[in-house]
């Protein structure tokens, strides 16, 4: 976990190397492993492209700005300084370095003496003449070249090590370079990091019959779940980190998987997340607090709800409602108690009806492609209602813990459920939402976009749906919606709906919001299946999405991803690219599918008394073995049968 290798050989010259960061300097270690047959010297060429700090000015204004790079020698240490004024943060931007723990030979800071014109790096003149050219840069595109001229005995095994690291000083790079080159740096490194993930791995572990299940829930799983918690939807292969800073909704849902690992992380989040919250309840809709720019402050139906998820989840994972006496800030001004402020939550949306009785949809709920439903402000959201439920039954259950009457959750939820079961319900499954207009989308009346997946898997989480609804409901997802590489979102897509002119949605068939699967609404369709006690159906939609099987299945030509994380969605059958999978790791599908294998399917649920423990797994599955971390214990757990199992001390 958190580091990458490499292996080569050729003509009996053995390489190996390992890049990681550690934990204790800001450095990426490159580890490097040389074996060769016989007496021989060896050329190492460590590269490194250097960029502008802020990739879009190497685009917009790499012709005045490279005046202000520079890429020199300090002794045997490149150093390159960023040198733009014009940036958000100047005095926060470090020097970055390049060092190694064995002698230099030449080295090049020019990125064109290295490469040569109209060579590539594919094929750099420096390595082809094998002799760097030892330039300097000032004024240019940087990079960081070493020579390293080495001698190899027959059958010896040398170690050399790479630095690439930052320090805001010269003299702190000279002091963390002289760190690095320390005999047992590296090693310390690598034994740091494999503890703090063993750590963070170690709070839930299992044994299952089916071996891609138990590698998912033992390690990619949540390894993905921290990824995402670390980054939320940032810079990464798909996006560039520039306009999704910390989303409010996204981040507060992969909160809820890290809750059972480190609560101590997930409150720090949780204390981020609610100094986003206003006086009247609602949140920013993205923020930056690593950039420091002005949040995205459009409101969603949705956004301060997820809130009281995570703080009813935290309780539950604590045993001790400490938490919700926390007093935090509002975004304009004030400070209130967790407590409050989640309060505050229930009370927009209580404030923000609309005629029908659901909340107003806003600028969209969870799904993104709502918006158009609701430009003139009167659009309601029946999948908010649902999940304004789900939280209300949370609400009920802290008020009565804190010693207040729950009357008001109740009653809330109550005149949901009545709206829910009359104008939400459709025949054979419920409905989406209400345009402004007052069409009701979601409808077998409608030409298309007829059933959509979430209005039925949280008529179930909610409680919301009468019980015969929901198994109706959860049925028909099952005739019209799935497929063998998961449900899709919305059956059928839409093509020219509900206008040709001014359509819903501009994505294509089976494309995203637009009837593929939706891999994170896919998750909870399985927490609804072990809801109603239906182990089989919920174990074929975990099972399906499995992304080893799912990647087997579709075949890797096809589906084009990691065969080891979730990708946000998948190209539906409506589309000639059935199968394709993408935007892997970003997606709420970690947080969710961890929950539903953890606490649904494998049934552990921290609750106010302690771990509940009901399981929903088909026959195959059993007997199962889980250890789980819990308030400061360690718990082995084993699953004869769904209504046998053993809690016991580890
Ligand atoms: C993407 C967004 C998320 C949204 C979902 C459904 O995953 O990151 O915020 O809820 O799409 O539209």
């Amino acid at each position: 976990m958190g580091y990458t290798g490499f292996q080569a050989e050729r003509r009996g010259l053995e390489a190996n190397v390992t890049y990681l960061v550690g934990r204790e300097e800001n450095v990426l270690i490159w580890e490097m492993s040389l074996r060769s047959d016989r007496d021989r010297k060896v050329q190492i060429f460590p590269y490194v492209e250097l960029g502008m700090m802020e990739f879009l000015r190497e685009i917009q204004w790499q012709c005045y700005n490279k005046h202000q790079l520079a890429c020199y020698p300090m002794g045997e240490v490149l150093v390159y300084r960023y040198g733009v004024e014009n940036q958000p943060r100047p005095d926060e931007t470090p020097l970055v370095f390049f060092a190694a723990d064995v002698p230099v030979a030449a080295f090049d800071c020019d990125r064109d003496s290295f490469v040569g014109s109209y060579w590539s790096e594919e094929n750099p003149v420096g390595v082809e003449q094998g002799e760097l050219s030892d330039s300097v840069m000032y004024g240019g595109d940087p990079c960081f070249a070493l020579q390293l001229d080495l001698e190899l005995a027959a059958g010896e095994e040398r170690k050399v090590h790479i630095f690439l690291g930052t320090a805001m000083t010269e003299e702190e790079i000279l002091q963390t370079a002289a760190r690095c080159r320390k005999a047992d740096f590296a090693q310390r490194a690598r034994e740091g990091l494999q503890e703090q993930w063993e750590r963070y791995l170690s709070g839930f572990q299992c044994t299952l019959a089916d071996k891609d299940a138990q590698t998912m829930v033992n390690i990619w799983n949540p390894y993905q779940v921290e990824r995402n918690f670390q980054f939320s939807r940032n810079i990464s292969y798909y996006a560039t980190g520039t306009f999704r800073g910390v989303g409010m909704r996204d981040t507060a849902q992969d909160i809820l998987a890290m809750i059972p690992l480190d609560t101590g992380r997930a409150r720090e989040k949780m204390d981020l997340l609610f100094s986003q919250q206003y006086r009247d309840g609602h949140c920013n809709h993205y923020f930056f607090p690593t950039e420091g720019w002005e949040p995205v402050t459009r409101i969603h139906s949705d956004n301060h709800l997820w809130l009281i998820m995570d703080v009813y989840h935290l309780v539950m994972e604590e045993g001790s409602l400490e938490y919700l006496s926390r007093e935090l800030p509002y975004y304009d001004g004030g400070w209130g108690s967790v407590w409050e402020h989640v309060g505050k939550s229930i009370e927009f949306t209580l404030s923000h009806m609309g005629e029908n009785g659901f909340p107003l949809m806003l600028c969209s709920d969870w799904n993104d492609m709502l918006y158009k439903v609701c430009r003139k402000g009167k659009g309601e959201s029946i999948w908010t209602g649902m999940q304004f439920g789900t939280v209300l039954r949370m609400m009920k259950e802290l008020a009565g813990l804190m010693g207040e009457s729950g009357v008001k959750y109740e009653e809330a939820y109550q005149q949901m459920q009545e709206k829910v079961n009359s104008l939400g319900w459709d025949g054979a499954w419920f409905r989406r939402c209400i345009t402004d207009e007052g069409v009701f989308i979601g409808s077998d009346r409608e030409p298309q976009a007829k059933i959509w997946l979430n209005t039925q898997s949280w008529a179930v989480i909610s409680g919301l749906g009468d019980p015969d609804k929901q198994i109706a409901a959860m049925d028909s997802v099952r005739k019209y919606m799935d497929t063998e590489l998961g449900i899709r979102k919305i059956y059928p897509a839409m093509e020219d709906y509900p206008s040709k002119e001014d359509p819903l949605t501009y994505y294509n068939k089976g494309c995203g919001e637009n009837g593929s699967v939706f891999c994170h609404a896919n998750t909870w369709a399985i927490i609804a299946e072990c809801m109603l006690g239906r182990s089989d159906y919920a174990w074929k939609y975990y099972r399906q999405l499995l992304p080893m099987v799912a990647q087997a299945r579709a075949g890797q030509e096809r589906y084009r991803a990691e065969p080891y994380v979730y990708a946000s969605n998948i190209f539906g059958p409506e589309s000639d690219r059935f199968g394709l999978a993408n935007v892997s790791w970003l997606t709420g599908t970690a947080a969710w599918m961890y929950l539903a294998v953890t606490q649904y399917l494998l049934g552990i649920r921290p609750c106010w008394e302690g771990l509940s423990v009901k399981p929903c797994l088909p026959r195959e599955m059993l007997p199962a073995v889980v250890t789980r971390r819990f308030r400061g214990k360690v718990y082995r757990i084993t699953i004869r049968s769904n209504d046998d199992v053993d809690v016991e001390p580890a």
